[in-house]
């Protein structure tokens, strides 16, 4: 009964004292904007594996990394937190900070929540790309829900030194000792191998911070702190005059490639959030926006190549409204014209045009489109009995003008 559980996607889960998750963010459950197409976000994964795709290939020219973007976000406690040696009073695990479905399970809180369990399963280049949880106001860049892409790369200690040194100046260097943990090293890890891992992780980063953000854009490192790497670093970019913190990476702790099964390896990871990274790249202001049904927002992305450049461009705050128009057209008919037509008649009023049906009669051999004509103003509402009496001028104009037979 709904008293006593949680369903979450297709899974169900008893509920306890712990589970705070309100039907309001299970309702996003699921919604996975990442894997959208033409959704901002879809447009930005699309870049992001695109970039590692092409710049890290194998001698045969297979790409290195693994893409992994369809994982629920459901997870464990000890998938979350445990296994990335968050301390137990961490606030990252308040209930007050993170949404549990119940004692033993949260809506992730970050993509980091699947490090260990690829790595176990022998992954050792790696994105994780999905919806990420954290209990917050909602503001202009603050939502419930957001996207995260994760990245890991692991070396064997010969993999590490061969990508700087050759053969004979190898000789003799390692990547693990048994030294003290100090703010520069963990305790077995060489400084030979932090200084490798942190100049490959920054080289990786600013390479791809350069790639979506443009080559002109400023970049700083910052130290900082994460339970789970060390050292760590912030990268923060320059925009509009000021430092924004765009992700967090850093030299994994050997720890938790130990307990997953790969202690012979060394490696570093990061963590970015898409919306943030979105929010620059296309100049979209608020992070609701990312939420839209509205077709005035959705249809500015609407782009077969990712690559296409895009500023977005702000709509109206007033409704829309819109009708529908289907016609048999002609010989020499062509969809400019109408396009033309509508914008004639229309003019401000007129949002968007859309071809939402193309189809061929079998036996006549007609073909029929059918539009769908949005209507809103960018500064007053248009009511619908406005846009009625349009879209019959455009009715009439297109028998008369276009010879369309209106169905
Ligand atoms: N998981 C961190 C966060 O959500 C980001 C991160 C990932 C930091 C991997 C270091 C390494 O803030």
């Amino acid at each position: 009964s709904p008293e006593t559980t949680v369903t979450v996607g297709s899974q169900t889960y008893a509920r306890d004292e712990m589970t705070n998750v309100t039907p309001h963010i299970l309702s996003k459950v699921g919604s996975n904007l990442h894997n959208r197409k033409y959704h901002p976000l879809n447009l930005l994964k699309q870049r992001i594996r695109d970039h590692f795709y092409k710049n890290y290939v194998k001698p045969r020219g297979n790409p290195i990394f693994t893409v992994v973007d369809d994982l629920p976000p459901v997870v464990t406690i000890e998938q979350c937190f445990d296994s990335l040696l968050t301390p137990k009073d961490h606030v990252s695990r308040k209930p007050s900070d993170t949404y549990y479905v119940n004692k033993d399970h949260v809506l992730r809180t970050h993509t980091s929540a699947h490090q260990s369990d690829l790595i176990r399963m022998g992954c050792d280049q790696f994105l994780v790309i999905g919806d990420v949880y954290r209990r917050d106001t909602i503001d202009k860049s603050h939502y419930p829900v957001f996207h995260q892409c994760e990245g890991v790369r692991l070396f064997t200690e010969r993999e590490l030194l061969i990508s700087k040194f050759s053969e004979q100046d190898m000789e003799g260097l390692t990547v693990f000792e048994q030294g003290p943990r100090i703010p520069a090293k963990q305790a077995p890890h060489t400084q030979d191998a932090v200084v490798l891992l942190e100049a490959d992780l920054k080289w990786t980063l600013t390479r791809l911070a350069h790639d979506i953000f443009g080559k002109d854009i400023e970049t700083q490192w910052v130290d900082c702190y994460f339970p789970f790497t060390h050292p760590s670093w912030e990268l923060e970019i320059k925009y509009k005059g000021e430092w924004l913190e765009v992700l967090g990476c850093g030299v994994m702790e050997q720890e938790i490639l130990n307990e997953a099964g790969a202690g012979n390896k060394v490696g570093w990871a990061f963590g970015l959030g898409l919306e943030r990274w979105a929010m620059k790249m296309y100049d979209i202001p608020d992070i609701r926006l990312f939420w839209s049904q509205d077709s005035g927002f959705l249809s500015q992305f609407k782009v077969d190549d990712a690559n296409t450049p895009i500023k977005y461009k702000p709509v109206s705050v007033h409704p829309q409204c819109y009708n529908d128009i289907s016609f048999w057209i002609p010989d020499n008919y062509t969809e400019n014209d109408f396009y033309d037509l509508v914008r004639g008649l229309g003019s401000d009023m007129v949002e968007q045009v859309e071809l939402i049906d193309n189809f061929t009669h079998p036996k006549k051999g007609q073909t029929s489109h059918c539009y769908r004509i949005t209507y809103r103003h960018m500064d007053r509402a248009v009511h619908q009995e406005e846009a009625n009496k349009i879209h019959a001028l455009i009715t009439e104009a297109a028998i008369n003008n276009l010879a369309v037979e209106v169905r």
